[in-house]
C-alpha cells in the first residue's frame, strides 16, 4: 500500500532502522527493488528524479510505481519525488499521486547553483504549506552536497559546475539545521556531510576528514526528532567496479560511502539513505559481463534479467544492512 515518508520514517525512528531510497527509471529497477523487499519483508521508498521522468515519461513512471503497489499490496511503498527544483515541480508530483516530495532549495532552479538561506526557506515553506494540506510529506535540504576533498559542489563526474565551495557550505551547520526545521516544518531533512552524487565521491577510502559522520551526530543531538536523510550514499562496490573495468568499461579507481559508516549514521538519526549509483554499477557490470560472455545472444530479456538479478542482490543487502528487513509486516 502507499505510505507517506512521515509515516514510514516515524516507524523507522521508533524501531531504530534506516530505509534505503532507491532511484527508479525503468521496469528492471522497479522489479529489483520490489522483489528484494518482498524477499526480506522490507518497506520501500521508490524515488523518481526529473531525469527519470524525462527518460521513462511521467505517466509510464507513475504507472510503474502503481503497478508495484498493485503486485505487492502487503509492502508499504513511499512514492517519493527526488530533488524537486521548484514548488511547481512538487505541486505537479502531488497532483500525480506522489506521497512525498523533496523540495531541494539548497540549489537554484538550474539544479546546480547554491542558494542562500532565505531563498531555501521561502521555497521549502511554500511546499510544506501545500503538501501538508494534501497529506503529502516533504523532504528539504540544508547545506550543499559536495566533496570535502576538492571543494567541488555537486555532480556526477566530479566536475563541480559552480566552482569551489568552502567547508562551511559543504557541511551542514547544526544550528542552521535546527532553525531551518523550525522555519519550514519539513518531515525529513537532507544534510551535507561530504558525500556527493555519482560514482566519484572519494579518491581514496574515506576517513573522517572527508566523510563527516561526526557531523551527523552533532546535528542529531541538536534536532533529535527530525528524520535525517543522506544523499549520495552509494557504496560503489569494488567488485562491480572490477567487473565493469574487466569487460570493456573504464571507470578508473574510485570509492563510495562504506556501509559501516551508513550503519553508524543510522544510529544517529539517519532514516532515509539515497542510493542510485550502486544499482547503475551493478546493472552495467552484469550487462557488460553477460554480453561479453554470450556474443551470440540478442534477446534483451536475457541481459536485462542479469541486470535485475544484480540490482536485486544490492537492494537485499542494503535492506538487511540498514535493519529494514523484517519491518514491512510490522507497519
Ligand atoms: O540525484 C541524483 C540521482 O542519482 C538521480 O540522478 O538525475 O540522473 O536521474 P538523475
Ligand atoms: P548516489 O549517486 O550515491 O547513488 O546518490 C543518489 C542520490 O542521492 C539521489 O538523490
Ligand atoms: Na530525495
Ligand atoms: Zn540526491
Amino acid at each position: 500500500a502507499l505510505i507517506t515518508l512521515r509515516q514510514l520514517l516515524d516507524h523507522a525512528a521508533e524501531h531504530q532502522y534506516g530505509v534505503p531510497a532507491f532511484n527508479v527509471n525503468n521496469l528492471e529497477q522497479m522489479r529489483a527493488v520490489m522483489e528484494a523487499a518482498n524477499a526480506v519483508d522490507a518497506p520501500v521508498i521508490i524515488q523518481a528524479s526529473a531525469g527519470a521522468r524525462k527518460y521513462a515519461g511521467a505517466a509510464f513512471l507513475r504507472h510503474l510505481i502503481l503497478a508495484a503497489i498493485e503486485e505487492f499490496p502487503h509492502i508499504p511503498v513511499c512514492m517519493h519525488q527526488d530533488h524537486g527544483v521548484s514548488p511547481a515541480v512538487c505541486q505537479r508530483s502531488i497532483q500525480m499521486g506522489f506521497s512525498s516530495v523533496m523540495m531541494d532549495g539548497s540549489l537554484g532552479e538550474d539544479g546546480k547553483t547554491p542558494t542562500d538561506y532565505d531563498y531555501n526557506v521561502r521555497v521549502t515553506k511554500t511546499v510544506t504549506d501545500f503538501a501538508h494540506a494534501c497529506g503529502v510529506s516533504v523532504e528539504g535540504e540544508i547545506g550543499c552536497l559536495g566533496s570535502l576533498e576538492t571543494g567541488m559542489a555537486g555532480e556526477e563526474d566530479g566536475v563541480g559546475a559552480e566552482g569551489v565551495l568552502d567547508h562551511s557550505q559543504l557541511l551542514t551547520d547544526p544550528e542552521e539545521a535546527a532553525q531551518f526545521v523550525r522555519d519550514t516544518h519539513v518531515d525529513a531533512l537532507a544534510i551535507a556531510i561530504g558525500t556527493s552524487h555519482g560514482a566519484y565521491k572519494f579518491s581514496r577510502p574515506p576517513t573522517g576528514d572527508i566523510l563527516a559522520i561526526g557531523r551527523v551526530k552533532e546535528i542529531h543531538a541538536r534536532i533529535p526528532n527530525t528524520h535525517l536523510v543522506m544523499h549520495g550514499s552509494s557504496s560503489v562496490p569494488q567488485d562491480w567496479l572490477k567487473i565493469i573495468n574487466e569487460y570493456g568499461g573504464d571507470l578508473g579507481e574510485t570509492y563510495g560511502v562504506p556501509v559501516s559508516e551508513i550503519q553508524e549514521a543510522i544510529k544517529h538519526g539517519v532514516r532515509k539513505v539515497n542510493i542510485d549509483t550502486d544499482l547503475r554499477l551493478a546493472s552495467t557490470g552484469a550487462v557488460r559481463r553477460f554480453l561479453a560472455k554470450n556474443p551470440k545472444e540478442f534477446d534483451p530479456r536475457k541481459f536485462l534479467a542479469e541486470s535485475t538479478k544484480a540490482m536485486m542482490a544490492i537492494c537485499k543487502e542494503r535492506y538487511e544492512q540498514f535493519n529494514c528487513a523484517g519491518q514491512a509486516s510490522k507497519i
